[in-house]
């Protein structure tokens, strides 16, 4: 048995050497495979989108390709992010916790996203939609008028991924989305009216935190 396996272990490794042209496509095909399939470690277990990395500039920023997906959502309008945020953060955890058709809990999934389409002026109301993943073909209906299911169609998106875990304030996101504007830099096209912030971790998590900003390819 032993001998069996070490043997196989030789075969693996001298297969591995030799890497003959079939060898490495198959090689490349998984590890497409894996980034297309395998949920990131930060989703820490959690369901999340699936997505695919087309590019990735290290310390910078990274180019993904989302599959298409179906999300939960809520908007609300107003001057303070954690203030919409709170708001819209409480309806859709009731939705997942049974306001909804079915009556039933939802898992939570990671990640909470935000698209903030800022006011035109510091005093003027920015509009903030927050929304949850939804992995279930056929997610429950919201009871709450406020709340409502978003199919996305697939879509690239121009990403930044920072720690911190000050985030109730826009501040922090602010400052990365102005660094992802500087490295995109007239490189890539994308979307100016908006912008998302995506959050991987509850509140209480301190250590290893992990956030996004995206903007999305035109
Ligand atoms: C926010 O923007 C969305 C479009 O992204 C729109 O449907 C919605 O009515 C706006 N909500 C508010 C409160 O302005
Ligand atoms: C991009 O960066 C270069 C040099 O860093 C600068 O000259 C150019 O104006 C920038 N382009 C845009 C679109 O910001």
């Amino acid at each position: 048995m032993e001998v069996l396996a070490v043997l196989s272990v030789c075969l693996l490794v001298c297969l591995c050497n030799s890497a003959s042209p079939y060898l490495r496509f198959v090689l490349k095909f998984s590890k497409d495979r894996d980034q297309l399939e395998r949920p990131p470690t930060f989703c820490h277990g959690l369901d999340c989108p699936r997505f695919k990395v087309l590019k990735s500039v290290k310390g910078e920023y990274e180019v993904r390709e989302y599959s298409a997906s179906q999300w939960v959502s809520t908007n609300s309008a107003g001057i303070d992010f954690a203030e919409a945020s709170q708001t819209n953060f409480r309806r859709l955890y009731n939705y997942i916790s049974g306001k909804n058709s079915a009556g039933k809990k939802i898992k939570m999934t990671a990640p909470v996203i935000i698209k903030i389409i800022p006011g035109p002026g510091p005093a003027c109301e920015s509009n903030f939609t927050m929304s949850f993943y939804v992995v279930k073909d056929n997610p429950p209906t919201p009871t709450d008028s406020k709340v409502f299911l978003q199919g996305f169609p697939s879509f690239r998106a121009y990403v930044r991924s920072f720690g911190g875990y000050d985030m109730e304030s826009i501040k922090p996101w602010l400052k990365e989305a102005d660094k992802l504007r500087n490295f995109l830099n007239g490189t890539y096209s994308y979307n100016t009216d908006y912008y998302y912030t995506a959050g991987y971790d509850s509140p209480f998590k301190i250590l290893h935190r992990h956030n996004e900003v995206w903007f999305i390819a035109e």
